[in-house]
């Protein structure tokens, strides 16, 4: 295929909400430990939203940012793809809560279901969209508000989350830089070990739904954990096949920001050194969708990624849903 009908980056940005929830906080509210926290995940902080403010919020406070480093006009955007499982209401989808805020009035809008991978999967149907020449300026943002579905008495999920979302906008690629290559991959057996049931139609909410807390994160930590060390690997090594590129062209490994031993495990795997992965779950704890936009965000903005360089994107999430990216920035 031409490279120039690739997609590439032309702009990112975030939007975090500004209260900030401490281990120290969280000692208060469960049997936990800034200590076991810190050893077992890395996270310090997370920030979470106030009341009144919903995910399309912080989605149209990243994707404002966003369209301002590239420079571009909301009337541009001809599509804006939202990745959440954790959206404003049941539907409409939190992308047309986003065109409708941002103004976006020539964008068709629509939401990607695919938990932590969600933001992978979008820069995926985003580079499809533009390759097929159905579309110029694409909006992919990652965004939640995982504090509302959280159970703040499950210590083994609640010190984990946060909320936050960060925007990419891909325009047509000037032939150098680029989405290099993108791989998805989906095993819905393993639906069981994280999910959130009591939203959805199978188990509409109830007084006994809301009683038995159906309508929180439920995960099977350890095993969640296992799959994602495996997957999360795999998918790495595939990504630099795919891409063509060594480990040695990659300049930095941003993977999902669930846990610093699962992004150490990923990064190992591929021998890439540790000075080339970013990290920075110890300030917003695990946000879903949002973590590697809001991760590519930082390094671009603190000068970790440069123009021209190449960046592999990696991540595992529900479903479970898992996959990869390479691009040149
Ligand atoms: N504070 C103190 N003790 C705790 C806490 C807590 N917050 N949570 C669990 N414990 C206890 C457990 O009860 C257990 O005690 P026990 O031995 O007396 O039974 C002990 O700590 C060890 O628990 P484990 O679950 O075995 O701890 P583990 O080392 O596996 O770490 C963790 C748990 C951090 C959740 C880990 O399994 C993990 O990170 N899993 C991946 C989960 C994840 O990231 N999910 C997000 C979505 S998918 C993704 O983003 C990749």
């Amino acid at each position: 295929m031409d490279k120039s009908l690739h997609s590439m980056i032309v702009g990112t940005g975030v939007g975090i909400p500004n209260k900030i929830l401490t281990n120290h906080d969280l000692e208060q509210i469960v049997d936990t430990t800034d200590e076991w926290i810190r050893t077992r995940t890395g996270i310090e902080t997370r920030h979470i939203v106030e009341d009144g403010q919903a995910t399309s919020d912080l989605c149209v406070e990243a994707a404002k940012n966003a369209l301002d480093d590239a420079g571009l006009l909301v009337e541009q955007v001809d599509v804006i793809i939202v990745a959440t499982i954790s959206g404003d209401v049941g539907f409409p989808s939190a992308a047309c809560f986003v065109q409708k805020k941002l103004g976006a009035v020539n964008a068709y809008a629509f939401d990607i279901a695919a938990a932590c991978s969600g933001f992978i999967y979008g820069l995926d149907v985003a580079d499809s969209i533009i390759a097929m020449q159905k579309a110029k300026t694409v909006l992919v943002i990652g965004g939640e508000t995982l504090s509302r579905i959280t159970d703040y008495t499950d210590r083994a999920t609640c010190v984990l989350f946060g909320d936050g979302a960060g925007a990419a906008v891909l325009q047509p690629s000037d032939g150098n830089r680029g989405i290099l290559a993108t791989l998805l991959k989906s095993d819905g057996r393993l639906d069981h070990l994280l999910y959130m049931q009591g939203l959805g139609t199978k188990c509409p909410p109830s007084h006994q739904s809301v009683d038995a807390g159906a309508h929180f994160i439920r995960m099977a930590g350890k095993e969640v954990f296992k799959y994602a060390v495996t997957a999360m690997g795999e998918a790495a090594e595939q990504i630099l096949k795919l891409a063509n590129i060594t480990v040695e062209e990659v300049d930095l490994l941003i993977t999902h920001q669930a846990n610093y031993r699962i992004i150490d495990a990923t990064a190992r795997r591929i021998e890439v050194p540790s000075e080339k992965v970013f990290i920075n779950v110890n300030k917003y704890g695990n946000t879903s969708s949002a973590s590697i936009p809001i991760a590519l965000d930082e390094a671009r903005k603190s000068g970790l990624l440069k123009e021209g360089q190449i960046a592999v994107f990696v991540a595992f999430g529900a479903g479970f849903t898992w996959g990869a990216a390479a691009l040149r920035m």
